[in-house]
């Protein structure tokens, strides 16, 4: 089989190229690859070296970052995108991680669930007079930036500017130029910074004072890095969390049978969410770099060459699902890497987004009636200019009609 150049976003603009995965997975887990910036890469394929190399961060590191380089060297901040949570090792990461958990521990994820119910009803009932929408930019949008607002504390009247700072920013469209990409992450910098300000003279319940306020061995976090982790937060949660809304309909509108399972019994709506984080995976892939030679597979790695973690081709591994190309709501897909596949990076928002997916989908499988693709050939669809993260930028929907929130 031809190479794919796996680093170019455009490989990804039909999708997945889910074959060249599998044929990766026989016939060379883990392969070289070329690249105009790097030189080349490894590309891990199979499940199960995906997780040894996840969870072995004492060889594994993901300094300088994680990110798969397009074939421009990346742009000037640098040192500032090596200073975030993603982007660290152990020790600095385990004494970050552990004041950011503070702002993420379960009672702070159960406290959003009003919220949550109540923005998933009003982004529902604001298209239900109508019998279509654009679902990508009328409701999936929304619902994750109304979370990472209601919870780091942006009040409800800066919420559309921080909102257009990260679509700018991060929303994978080349309407907007480096420069106004720049200019939204400095707007955004300097956002923070005012809400740091603020808090500063007065306490608030909320993450941004959780993450001002917090200690690990006598050693807090300064601006800049409560810097960082609000634009990470822009980003990794906002992001990945549409996707799963947007493709993950997308697939239950595909397979009618498994929509017809959810709706007869809405309590298996949980477990189909992790069958559609594994069979839709947001989030493509991450890059390590191994700190000394060492083996994946029967594969020699050298010291700092960069090894790309395909999470997308590991939840289609045959070796650790059956039929890994169905779909399948009852399946028991625990095992899916959608999140990471274990280790210090394990997504810190797992149960946030598995929250704000539940109560989405109950919402959408409940509500609309006679719901379908509002286009014949789901192919045609144009889809984010991303090797990062996969999904749709635009998807039509059409109903009947829309019952009121229970
Ligand atoms: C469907 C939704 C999501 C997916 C598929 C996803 C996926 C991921 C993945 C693959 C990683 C890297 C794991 C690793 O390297 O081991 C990650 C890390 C992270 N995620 Fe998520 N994520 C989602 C939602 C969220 C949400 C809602 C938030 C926060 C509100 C969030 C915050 C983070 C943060 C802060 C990290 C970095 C953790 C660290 O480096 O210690 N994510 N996520």
């Amino acid at each position: 089989m031809e190479p794919l150049n796996l680093w170019s976003p455009a490989t990804f603009s039909e999708g997945v190229p889910y074959g060249y995965f599998r044929h990766l997975r026989d016939d060379a887990p883990v392969s070289w690859h070329e690249h105009p910036v790097w030189g080349g890469y490894w590309s891990v394929t199979r499940h199960a070296d995906v997780q040894r190399v996840s969870r072995d961060s004492e060889c594994f590191s993901s300094q300088p970052n994680p990110f798969m380089a397009e074939d421009q060297p990346p742009a000037a901040n640098d040192e500032f995108t090596s200073g975030m949570l993603i982007s660290l090792d152990p020790p600095d990461h385990t004494k970050m991680r552990k004041i950011i958990n503070r702002g993420f521990t379960p009672r702070r994820v159960r406290d959003l669930e009003a919220n949550i119910q109540a923005t998933v009803d009003r982004l529902i009932d604001q298209v239900s007079a109508r019998t279509s929408c654009e679902m990508a930019g009328d409701i999936a949008v929304e619902l994750p930036l109304q979370v990472i607002a209601d919870l780091v504390g942006v009040p409800t009247e800066d919420r559309h500017k921080i909102f257009h700072w990260t679509e700018m920013t991060f929303g994978f469209d080349e309407r907007f130029s480096p420069e106004e990409q720049q200019e939204a992450s400095m707007n955004m910098f300097a956002y923070a910074d005012q809400m740091c300000e603020i808090r500063k003279k007065e306490p608030h319940d909320d993450l941004i004072s959780v993450l001002m306020e917090g200690e690990v061995d006598g050693e807090s976090l300064d601006q800049i890095q409560i810097d960082a982790f609000f634009m990470l937060l822009q980003n990794a949660g906002s992001e990945t969390t549409r996707n799963l809304i947007t493709t993950g309909t997308m697939e239950l509108l595909r397979h009618p049978d498994q929509m017809r399972l959810l709706r007869d019994d809405p309590s298996l709506i949980p477990n189909a969410i992790e069958e559609l984080l594994r069979y839709t995976t947001p989030v493509m892939q991450f890059v390590r770099r191994p700190r000394h030679d060492t083996m994946v597979g029967s594969q020699r790695i050298k010291a700092g060459e960069p090894v790309v973690l395909w999470y997308c081709s590991a939840n289609r591994d045959e070796r650790a699902f059956d039929n890994p190309d169905t779909l399948d709501v009852t399946r028991d897909a625990s095992q899916h890497v959608a999140f990471g596949a274990g280790g210090p990076h394990f997504c810190l928002g797992a149960s946030l987004a598995r929250l704000e997916a539940k109560m989405m989908f109950e919402a959408i499988i409940g509500r609309f009636e006679g719901l379908e693709l509002g286009v014949d050939d789901p192919s045609t669809l144009p889809r984010l200019h991303s090797n990062l993260i996969d999904g749709y930028a635009e998807m039509p929907l059409r109903w009947k009609s829309v019952k009121p929130a229970a």
